[in-house]
């Protein structure tokens, strides 16, 4: 069953549909920066669909259309609408995933596992990060030599940018996943971990990133599966996303490490049973993220595997891989398919 993120509606794109005519005559759009470094030329107006050309703090569109570069960022969002938790939590722990920081490689393993990618397949190809956050699978991809573009809607794009300066591989754009400024056709490779089921429809806006892969690229994606703790705190989320985050952010600080070093106190006992709060193994830093990150963000979706596998079935995509991390699932857009291009949302 799909299960919708919130009452929001969101209009059903036209699904990308295999044109057995087109097929033969598809002529695949190459992204302009397919042989080295993203850039700012890579960018076409999400708007109207023109190639944006840089002029000096903006990104212009033939029609006069603009999109400004505030702070080294390409902005194609006016503001970080309903993922406001998300710019106060990357802000806050900017680093603390990070492996090239923390020296683990505790990212580099999960992304392993939940894309089932490796170092050969994506060196030296175009990859978009969907919902970037700090940054700390495009950490891992940009240590593969994959070239990386890593976009989010929230001002995570601060911390992302920063991590990232320095690295000629990487470009972050503030930008919305529904609504992305690039050509269809062309990513070799789309990964979006934890991120879709944070939007008002975790298959829609799926279905809205399919078409920005080259033929015979792939998606790899995972959002939260419909058991466990997962399940407890989709029940909290119409309540806690409403708590000021600094509030909440202040209250994880100090339950976490106290409930940690408390594990056998009735009190903590009870309360983890209703409220679970993390104990990964990596880090009270870690810990106290991502109890927060767990009730704070507005759209909480929870799918299972088939669900998902389904959306993948229905726009197409084909050699479909479940991986071992439950709700990780992985596909490839077929040789030669040509698809429309996708409508505002
Ligand atoms: C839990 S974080 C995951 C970040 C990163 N993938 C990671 O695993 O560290 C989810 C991210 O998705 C972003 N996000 C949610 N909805 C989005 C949208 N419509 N477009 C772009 N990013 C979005 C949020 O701002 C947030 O940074």
């Amino acid at each position: 069953m799909t299960q919708v993120n919130t009452k929001q509606t969101v209009e059903p794109i036209e699904v990308l549909a295999p044109d057995p005519v087109a097929k033969e005559q598809a002529s695949t759009p190459q992204p302009k920066c397919d042989s080295g470094h993203p850039t700012l030329n890579m960018f076409y107006c999400p708007k109207t669909g023109d190639p944006l050309i840089q002029n000096g703090d903006k990104l212009e569109a033939p029609n006069g259309e603009s999109w400004p570069i505030v702070r080294g960022i390409p902005r194609f969002v006016e503001s970080d609408l309903y993922v406001d938790s998300f710019s106060f939590e990357w802000n806050t722990h900017n680093r603390t995933q990070l492996d090239s920081q923390t020296g683990s490689t505790s990212s580099e393993d999960m992304f392993r596992t939940k894309t089932g990618l490796d170092e050969e397949q994506v060196r030296g190809k175009l990859v978009l990060d969907a919902g970037v956050g700090a940054g700390r699978f495009t950490d891992v991809l940009n240590k593969w030599g994959a070239n990386v573009v890593g976009v989010d809607l929230s001002f995570a794009v601060e911390a992302s940018h920063k991590n990232f300066e320095n690295d000629p591989n990487v470009m972050i754009a503030q930008a919305d996943i529904g609504n992305l400024p690039f050509k269809a056709g062309t990513f070799d490779y789309i990964v979006s971990i934890g991120v879709l089921h944070h939007t008002p429809s975790t298959q829609e806006y799926f279905s809205r990133l399919v078409h920005l892969l080259k033929p015979g690229g792939e998606i790899c994606i995972w959002v939260y599966p419909s058991q466990g703790d997962y399940v407890k705190r989709n029940a909290w989320i119409p309540f806690t996303h409403r708590i000021p985050d600094k509030m909440f952010y202040s209250w994880c600080r100090v339950f976490v490490p106290w409930a940690q070093k408390h594990p056998h106190n009735p009190i903590v006992q009870y309360i983890s049973k209703a409220f679970p709060f993390s104990n990964q193994g990596l880090g009270i830093e870690n810990d106290i993220l991502d109890t927060f990150d767990g009730y704070s963000p507005r759209f909480h979706g929870i799918h299972n595997p088939d669900e998902v596998v389904s959306w993948f079935e229905k726009v197409g995509l084909e050699d479909i891989r479940v991986l071992p991390w439950d709700t990780a699932v992985r596909g490839r857009l077929p040789e030669g398919w040509h698809f429309k291009e996708s409508a505002e949302m």
